[in-house]
This record gives structure tokens, sequence and C-alpha cells, in this order.
């Protein structure tokens, strides 16, 4: 009896101790120690020779707190304090992609992982445990983590063609991304309002294409717009430092590429590849357009093309092809379309659109890489190896399942970013509904009704920032902060609704790191 209590008195104290510190998302197993090591001028840090993620970890010290770590080329003598970074071998065959040991003691630190990405979260961790108030000596709690990530998928969307952000913000996004532990960023480059990477084939994509003669002012209800013209584009070197800039990072970045609906800017550039010829403008307007591209050979063999240069600057797994908002009112009084149609024997306009993204997947596939597309691509029959990226609800995701696709959850009930976060009365415009930080917290990535063996095709979830009524990098980390800590928690696997509780109590210590780094977070959160 008096055992069983001692070990109830231990097991809640570990737990205590747990929510008493700042950590986002929270460890799989994390227990206090007895003590602090110092972290100062005079530590140390032993890795490989080239690890960025010892010199991110200098860097950072030094940028936030001026503090210079020394590295130990030499044994070290028994009275210096190191951080010593470890890739030991696995010693199961299937190790989860990312796992990692932290150990803080009072004179050393182990991160110990069998990978350098395992390595790159103790590193997180270890950032999130140092003191938010700068001073030249630092003590860091002893502790001891034991932690991997339960998802696979662990993402973050980002609209860049509503509204343009620079390779400056985009690599900030990617750095929030990182320090949450999440490892892919979804980098949407091509709508119907602007055509954002340079096709080397293709000039007018960006010369015509990545520019617009106004955009709505106020909501879409209010039909407004501006005069001025509005663009940007990322060039294929910008393209390549921001993909390696991730790579460092330990984050994939999946290109999009809209088809064969949102391809107005497309179609401005080069109207031969819609249905009626044109003549077509960038769209001033949000919302979902009718002209759209034409599945017809020559539009392939384009969409090939462009493909072709995207591959090759994004080594990810999947291309994300779109799929998603295709009206079928031109193909319908198309007689290219209902030719094809005809000839190809499909049912109508659906069977026509899973027949063009059957195309596109082959072509993917055979440079050896997947594809991956909005649920939409479920319509007419999904293509044989596609992945489901579910946003309409949930519905989508469990039917991709259900056929054994792989799904990326990303549902507009929990999920979108654009939505508002609080009372809209107190808030920026933005374009409707509300998901607030504890809704996203209370997201559950595998629905239920789904087997043992279905479950295992949801890859993970994402959050989608798109950027209609989001027109400053400032407003983009209003609408995403602190929402991301949230879903952080949710990917990494150790949010459970009912403990909201202890989440706020350590997000509200965390909010304290991001004044530090000066995240321009949404404060209705301290109201609560
Ligand atoms: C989407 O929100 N149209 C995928
Ligand atoms: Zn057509």
């Amino acid at each position: 009896m008096y055992k069983k209590i001692l070990f109830f008195l231990l097991i809640s104290q570990a737990a205590l101790a747990q929510s008493s510190l700042p950590l986002i998302p929270k460890p799989i197993e994390a227990h206090l120690q007895n003590g602090n090591f110092l972290l100062d001028g005079n530590t140390f840090i032993s890795a490989g020779k080239d690890s960025f993620e010892a010199r991110f970890l200098k860097d950072y010290v030094a940028g936030q707190y001026g503090i210079e770590l020394r590295t130990l080329t030499t044994k070290p003598s028994t009275d210096q304090r190191v951080i010593y970074f470890s890739i030991v071998p696995s010693d199961t065959s299937n190790e989860q992609e990312g796992k990692y040991r932290l150990e803080v003691q009072k004179t050393r630190i182990d991160i110990i992982s069998s990978s350098a990405t395992g390595i790159w979260y103790g590193v997180q961790t270890l950032v999130q445990l140092l003191p938010v108030e700068k001073s030249a000596s630092l003590p860091i709690k002893c502790i001891r983590v034991s932690d991997a990530p339960l998802f696979k998928w662990r993402g973050m969307h980002l609209d860049v063609c509503r509204h343009f952000f620079s390779v400056d913000f985009v690599k900030k996004y990617i750095d929030y991304l990182a320090m949450y532990k999440m490892n892919t960023f979804h980098w949407h480059l091509t709508d119907d309002q602007g055509w954002r990477i340079e096709i080397k084939k293709y000039p007018k994509l960006t010369e015509i294409g990545a520019w617009r003669n106004g955009t709505m002012v106020g909501h879409y209800n209010d039909q407004k717009y501006d005069s001025i013209r509005y663009g940007g584009f990322y060039t294929q070197e910008q393209i390549k430092e921001v993909v390696a800039y991730a790579k460092e990072r330990h984050i994939a970045i999946i290109p999009e590429i809209e088809m064969p609906g949102h391809a107005q800017a497309a179609l401005a550039a080069y109207p031969e590849l819609s249905c009626t010829g044109g003549p077509f403008e960038v769209a001033r307007r949000w919302g979902v357009l009718d002209d759209v591209f034409c599945p017809k050979e020559a539009t392939i063999a384009f969409l090939e093309d462009v493909l072709s240069e995207v591959m090759p600057l994004f080594p990810s797994e999947y291309i994300h092809i779109g799929g998603d908002e295709c009206p079928k009112a031109r193909w319908e009084k198309c007689p290219h379309c209902q030719a094809m149609i005809a000839e190809l024997g499909l049912k109508d306009e659906h069977g026509l659109q899973s027949y063009f993204i059957t195309r596109i997947e082959k072509f993917v596939n055979s440079k050896g890489r997947k594809i991956i597309g909005w649920d939409e691509i479920l319509e007419g029959g999904l293509a044989p190896n596609a992945a489901v990226m579910s946003w309409r609800g949930t519905e989508g995701g469990i039917a991709a399942a259900k056929q054994q696709h792989h799904v990326v959850m990303s549902p507009g009930s929990h999920c979108y970013f654009d939505q508002y976060q609080a009372d809209s009365s107190t808030q920026p415009l933005a374009i409707g509904g509300m998901i607030t930080t504890e809704k996203v917290y209370s997201f559950h990535p595998v629905p239920e009704g789904l087997s043992a063996s279905e479950a295992k095709y949801i890859m993970g979830a994402q959050a989608n920032v798109w950027t209609e009524y989001i027109a400053s990098e400032d407003h983009v980390e209003y609408m995403v902060f602190p929402r991301i800590a949230a879903l952080s928690e949710v990917l990494w696997g150790t949010a459970k609704s009912e403990e909201y509780s202890d989440f706020y109590q350590r997000l509200m210590k965390h909010l304290k790191l991001l004044d530090n780094l000066g995240v321009n977070y949404c404060r209705e959160i301290l109201k609560h």
C-alpha cells in the first residue's frame, strides 16, 4: 500500500515537473533531476566536425545571449563543462526517425541519437530549456529527456500567391517550423493571382504571370479593388537557397504547382493552354475561377516541362499537384475536352480530371517521385499511387486511407490558420470562421472509424496559411502564432485535449521566448 502511494507520488511529481517546463511540443518523457548545468563562456561543445546542429546551437547562444561556446578539440579536463553530441547506431532496425535522448547533468550535457535529425530535435529541446532572462551565465535544470515524434508529416503550408513573401521571410518561417520540430513545409507556388517560381523554358510565366494589375480591398463580399500593380517571384537560384536552408534544418519542402484549376496566372501568360484561348489577366479577385487548364496533350506537355524544372529543385518524396476547386464549366463546352471524354471512353468531366491527374502522376512517378493532391483528386477515381491532402473535412482522408492511399490531414475545422482565432470584432479582417488555439490542440489527425491497418496511412497533418487577407509578414506571424505551438504538439503525439490547461501553462512561459525572438503572436491568448 505504502509503496503504491509512493509510486503515484513519484509519477505525479514527474508530471508536475514536465508542466513547469516550457517545452513545446511536450516530450514523450522528461524527468527533472537535482541541480543545474551552467552554460557560459567556459562551456565547450563537442560534435562532429561539420555538425550543422552544433553551429546552430553556437549561433543561437551567441545571438540570444552573447555567449560564445568553445569547440572542444582535446580530451576535456575533469572540471570542464561540455555539451556532447553523439550519433550512435540504433539498437533496433526500425527506429523512429528523429528519436533522441537529452541528458543535462551538472558538468555535461549529452544529446544522443542515431541520426542528425534526432540531434537536431535534441538541440531544439535544449534551446527551450535555456532561461529566457538574458545573462552571461545560464543555469539549465538537470533533466533526462527521451523523445521521438509520432507522425511522419508534421507540416505547415504557406500561400505566396495571393500575397508574396520575401526569401528572408520564408527562411524565418522555416526557422519557426524548426523550433517546433516540424519537418515539412508546403510551399504553395502557383495560383490564379500569381505564378511565383521561375521556369526557364516558359519565361512568360513570371514575366506576365507573376504580376497582377490590382488586388481586392476589404472582404470579398465588398467587391472592391485597388489598381496597384502587385507581384514577385522566386528565381531558381533563390529556390535552391531556400531548399538548402530548410534541409539543414531537417525540413523537406513540398512544392505545389496547381493544376488543372487555379491556373489563371499561367493562362494569362499562355492562353493557348485554356479551353477558350483567352485572353486572360492575372486574377485580381479571390475565389474559384472558371478558366482552368484544358487537359489536352499540349497542356500535359507544358506541365511535364514545368515539373521537369521543378523536381530537380525540390528533392522531396512528394510533389503537390493541387487538384482542388476545378470547375468543369469550360470543359463541358470545349470541343477538345468533349472529344477526349468520348475517345477515352470516360464517364464525364470528373473522369477527365481523374485521367489528367493520372497522366501527371505517371510522369512524376517515372522520375522517382510521388504526387500528393487536395482531396478532390478522389473524384472520378484516385490515381494509383497518389497521396491525398484532406481539407474539406476528414472524409476525403478517410476514404483514401480505406483505399490504402497515404493521407495528410488538413481539415478546415482545425487546420486553417487563415480563419479567425478569436472573436472577429477583436481581430484584423480574415476570411471567416474561427479556430482557436484550444480547438487546434483538440485535433486528432487519425479519425475514429479507421482500423489499425488503415490508420497507418495517415502520415500526419499540417495547417494551411492562405493569404488572401494576409498581406504582410507580421500578419502571417500573427495568424500562425500561437496556433502553430498547439499543432506541433498534436503532431509530436503528446497533445491530450483534456490536458489543455497543462499546455496553456507551458505556452504562457513559452511566450517569453517568442518575445525574445520578436515574434508577432496574437495576444488574445493572454485573456483566457
Ligand atoms: C483549398 O483550401 N482550396 C485546398
Ligand atoms: Zn478544354
